[in-house]
């Protein structure tokens, strides 16, 4: 039931990879999940590393999701590659990769979403409506076929992984869900697959993301008002050269609501443009005292 890319096994379905995931636990082994949309870089495959030290076999997913683009967004363009990705996770020692078509996951028919609640409302939720039903049943559909130990995702995606948190304990889904954290550039751009996009002067542009939220944390450490740090993030970004500044906001890292307190821990989150290309980021802003 499993073909091959290279050396790496791949499931195509459901049934081949529960058939996989279930020889494993019988011989006792831990399984680890890392979901993808492919395009692998350095940060997927830190998140497989991560999967490796905390089970005894890792499945890569591989499914460029539909349901979370939005109808003016980059769906027929995202990278694909997946002999390349076969091969990084070959060389990463990835134990399976699992690559669904759409039909797979969303057979004729397909009707029930999941809605993933408040998490889901600010942040991106406001700038790309749908996106996180989309993430929220895909990651729920995921985890239900892979039924791994522990699932892994990247911190870069920060609102995402809360949201995942919360899905996987709202519904009862026993896998442990893991964070894990960014990869970036030695010039601090975090890794991502859009960097693709970049032309070379966007890409000149683009380490202005993290700089500037790295200096929203500092100016508050040193005592600067919550709001006049963001609203100084939002200039610097536009002075670097961003087109469109979607949010740079200052939220619980929990609730993702505005910080009220810097006696909780919170998050520093932005998204913006260059040309056609957005990018998001994230920094964790320790509770004071902490
Ligand atoms: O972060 C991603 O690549 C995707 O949103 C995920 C979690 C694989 C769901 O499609």
């Amino acid at each position: 039931m499993l073909e091959r890319l290279g050396s790496l096994p791949v499931a195509r379905s459901v049934a081949a990879l529960r058939d996989e995931v279930a020889q494993w636990r019988r011989a006792g082994e831990a399984v680890a999940l890392v979901p993808t949309m492919g395009a692998l870089h350095q940060g997927h495959l830190a998140l497989i590393a991560h999967g490796k030290k905390l089970a005894d076999r890792v499945v890569a997913s591989i499914f460029v999701n539909p349901t979370q683009f939005g109808p003016n967004e980059d769906f027929a363009r995202y990278p694909r590659d997946e002999a390349g990705d076969a091969a990084k996770l070959a060389a990463a020692q990835c134990d399976l990769l699992y690559a669904p078509t759409v039909g797979e996951m969303y057979p004729a028919g397909f009707a029930t979403t999941v809605s993933p609640g408040p998490l889901a409302e600010p942040l991106d939720g406001r700038f790309r409506p749908g996106h996180f039903t989309g993430v929220a049943t895909v990651v729920a559909k995921l985890l239900l076929q892979a039924g791994a130990d522990v699932a892994c995702f990247g911190e870069k995606d920060y609102q995402q992984l809360q949201i995942i948190r919360r899905l996987a304990r709202d519904l009862d889904i026993p896998t442990r869900i893991e964070g894990a954290p960014i990869v970036r550039e030695a010039d601090g751009l975090a890794l991502s697959s859009r960097n693709a996009y970049l032309s070379p002067e966007q890409r000149a542009i683009a380490p202005a993301l993290h700089r500037t939220i790295a200096a929203v944390v500092t100016r508050v450490g040193d005592g600067a008002p919550l709001p006049e740090a963001a609203a100084w993030g939002a200039a610097e970004l536009a002075r670097a050269g961003f087109a469109k500044i979607d949010y740079l906001e200052i939220c619980d890292a929990e609730t993702l609501l505005p910080l009220a307190t810097r006696e909780r821990s919170g998050r520093v989150l932005v998204a913006a443009w260059l040309g056609m290309t957005r990018l998001i980021d994230n920094l964790a802003l320790p509770r004071s005292g902490a």
